[in-house]
């Protein structure tokens, strides 16, 4: 079936099936190098149709009306020329089980960072303690709602530079009726929280190096520079983060850093020399180092 047939078109009188809209797109988008052609033809077709996209597999041979074609078209060729990534084109994106709105204002939640959130609630034994828990650099709340979903108690604040990206973070607080959990607060780095102590600390903040935005997906493009890059070296965030950790931290509280498997071994070891003890580097879910956690000493 080439280009010509123009299965995503509404134009033409031929009857296209789901199953056949799907693998036409599937190759289509492998034919442009996209990694997962597949998955992501199916998450568009489900979302242009409106349903989830596992209800696709029991409408296979289902014709598609001209009107969703039209929709969906216009989102392959998003995907595909522009290189959208699909949860923006799809305006959400699940996280630690959350359906949570993304917007080109805030960083698409990663599955990298469920070892963080996993990591996370395994220093929060204590199902009657209410955790003070600090989020800085919330984006899209990912960690901070997931956490706040997973331990009720706990008083969850969570910061971010972004205004924009703190209204989204908001809403998705509201929409997943957490709103009464989580407090969120504007601003750069400790700057919003100074004087106060949480028994966790987390923070996934931008860390790429600027000089290697031209190697990156072109999918990065469409998100934030504000969310991804840590200046000229990477540690332009996570520095001042884990040299500011120790007067932030309750005695025995926790710092758990995501970053870049290269950064992994220099950053634990500034957090040692910072005074945090028993740093740990944990291998996020391809076996690579992903998050740093180290330790407030005993009072
Ligand atoms: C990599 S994104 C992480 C978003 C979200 N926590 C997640 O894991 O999906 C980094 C976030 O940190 C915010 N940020 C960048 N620099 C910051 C700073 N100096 N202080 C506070 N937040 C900052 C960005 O606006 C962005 O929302």
């Amino acid at each position: 079936m080439g280009a010509s047939a123009n299965a995503s078109g509404a134009g033409g009188d031929r009857v296209w099936t789901v199953l056949e809209l799907l693998k036409w797109t599937t190759d289509h988008f492998a034919s442009k190098g996209l990694e997962t052609p597949r998955l992501d033809a199916e998450l568009l077709l489900a979302h242009a149709l409106g349903l989830r996209r596992l209800d696709l597999y029991i409408r296979y041979e289902e014709p598609v009306s001209p009107d969703v074609r039209a929709r969906y078209r216009a989102l392959i060729g998003q995907r595909a020329n522009e290189r959208m990534p699909v949860s923006l084109l799809m305006g959400q994106k699940e996280f630690w089980s959350l359906n949570l709105k993304v917007t080109g204002d805030v960083l698409t939640p990663r599955p990298d960072t469920e070892t963080l959130v996993e990591a996370a609630l395994a220093r929060l034994p204590d199902a009657e303690r209410g955790y003070e828990i600090l989020d800085l650099g919330t984006g899209s709340g990912a960690i901070a709602l997931a956490l706040a979903r997973e331990k009720p108690r706990a008083q969850v604040t969570a910061t971010d530079l972004s205004p924009r990206a703190l209204a989204v973070a908001e809403e998705n607080a509201a929409t997943l009726g957490l709103s009464d959990s989580v407090n969120f607060l504007e601003g750069s780095l400790f700057e919003p929280v100074l004087g106060r102590r949480f028994d966790l600390i987390a923070s996934n903040p931008p860390y790429l190096m600027r000089g290697k935005a031209g190697e990156l997906a072109p999918e990065l493009a469409h998100e934030p520079d504000v969310a991804l890059f840590g200046g000229d070296d990477g540690y332009s965030v996570l520095r001042p983060l884990a040299e500011g950790a120790l007067s932030q931290l309750a005695p025995e509280g926790w710092l758990l850093l995501e970053l870049d498997p290269s950064q992994a071994e220099t950053v634990a070891g500034w957090l040692e020399e910072g005074g945090l003890v028993e740093p740990e580097i944990l291998k996020d879910l391809a076996g690579r180092p992903r998050v740093v956690a180290a330790r407030c000493p005993g009072p």
